[in-house]
């Protein structure tokens, strides 16, 4: 088993504040020090100094079995560690990015090294169409849905409310939220009983975040469309539910999502004092997933480095 962050730690050790502090400087370079980014230099998991853990920590106990997953935003950051994860136990995977070709590739093979098949998806999930064209690809492939992962984000930090354009301002909106019910749109005919949906929410909505007006509001949406949904839905069978990541180590923050002071700082604020790694997030996913969670919907997960949040 490769290492792996020990349950409680708490802090970072030097390699990984070196890694850190590499980042928010390459950071710095290429889109200074404003705490206002409208795009990003680039997402792509291999440009980062401090490579993310996405390794699964257990060997598989066959819980996915036979199940078919689609995974969006899957090529890297928490969603490669959640493709890892349910492929190790035993899931085929589709794998929805939106332009890193190259991550998702990646991804495909890790889950091809776990014995399960893969199908890497481009689409942008904000256009009305994508949730049928992933949909189809998936069920054209793979032969089956039983797992919806709503994993895919966008995220651009802005001092000043005014510096929101209108565009950022609906692709956030398009990416975060309405891709959600695209997708469960063109889901929902294949879903059987049993199925599970897991929508990914954050801990900005709970505790607010000054610096991501628009970012915070999306994922307040989705806890909202979580807990309607799986009211929505129980009666078929399907559970609904969500996680809310605190600071995890992917590269949405230091490649853009957050200014390179934060960057420098990522995750320090919270009681274990260190940015999470995906994998410590995917078994959050996994339990939601499997029937683990036989009597859960409606509810939302914590994986946050202890901030007390309720709810
Ligand atoms: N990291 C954190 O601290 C944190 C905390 C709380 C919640 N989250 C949430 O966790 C989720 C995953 O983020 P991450 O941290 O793992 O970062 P990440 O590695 O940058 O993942 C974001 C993913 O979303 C995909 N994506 C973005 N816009 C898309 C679109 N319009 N259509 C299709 N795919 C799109 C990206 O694809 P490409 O790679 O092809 O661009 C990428 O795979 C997001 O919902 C994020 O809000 C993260």
């Amino acid at each position: 088993m490769t290492k792996q962050p020990k349950a409680g730690k708490v802090g970072e050790s030097a390699k990984e504040k070196k890694g850190k502090h590499a980042a928010a400087a390459k950071l710095r370079r290429s889109v200074g020090s404003s705490g206002t980014i409208a795009k990003p230099p680039s997402d792509r998991e291999s440009d980062l100094d401090r490579a993310p853990k996405w390794e699964p920590r257990y060997p598989g106990s066959g819980r996915l079995d036979g199940k078919v997953a689609i995974v969006t935003g899957g090529d890297s950051g928490i969603g490669r560690a959640v493709c890892a994860l349910f492929a190790r136990e035993g899931a085929d995977i589709a794998i929805v990015y939106l332009d890193n070709k190259a991550d998702a590739a990646e991804t495909a093979a890790i889950v091809e090294a776990e014995g399960s098949r893969a199908v890497a998806i481009k689409a942008d999930v904000g256009k009305a169409k994508a949730g049928e064209k992933i949909v189809n690809e998936t069920m054209a492939t793979l032969g089956r849905l039983d797992i919806l992962v709503n994993n895919a984000g966008e995220q651009h930090p802005a001092e000043d409310i005014r510096d929101i354009s209108a565009q950022q301002l609906e692709r956030t909106f398009a990416t975060n939220i309405f891709g959600m019910f695209y997708l469960v749109q063109a889901a929902l005919p294949h879903l059987k009983k049993g199925a599970a949906i897991i929508n990914c929410t954050s801990v900005t909505m709970y505790q607010g975040a000054k610096g991501l007006l628009d970012y915070s509001a999306t994922k307040g949406a989705i806890t909202a469309f979580t807990r309607s949904l799986s009211e929505n839905l129980v009666g078929k069978g399907i559970r609904v539910n969500g996680v809310a990541p605190g600071p995890i180590w992917t590269p949405l923050n230091p490649r853009g999502g957050a200014p390179a002071n934060k960057v420098a700082t990522f995750g320090e604020s919270t009681p274990m004092k260190r940015p999470g790694e995906p994998n410590e997030v995917a078994p959050a996913f996994l339990f939601l997933a499997c029937d683990d969670s036989s009597y859960m919907s409606g509810q939302v997960l914590h994986p946050n480095g202890g901030t007390i949040v309720n709810g």
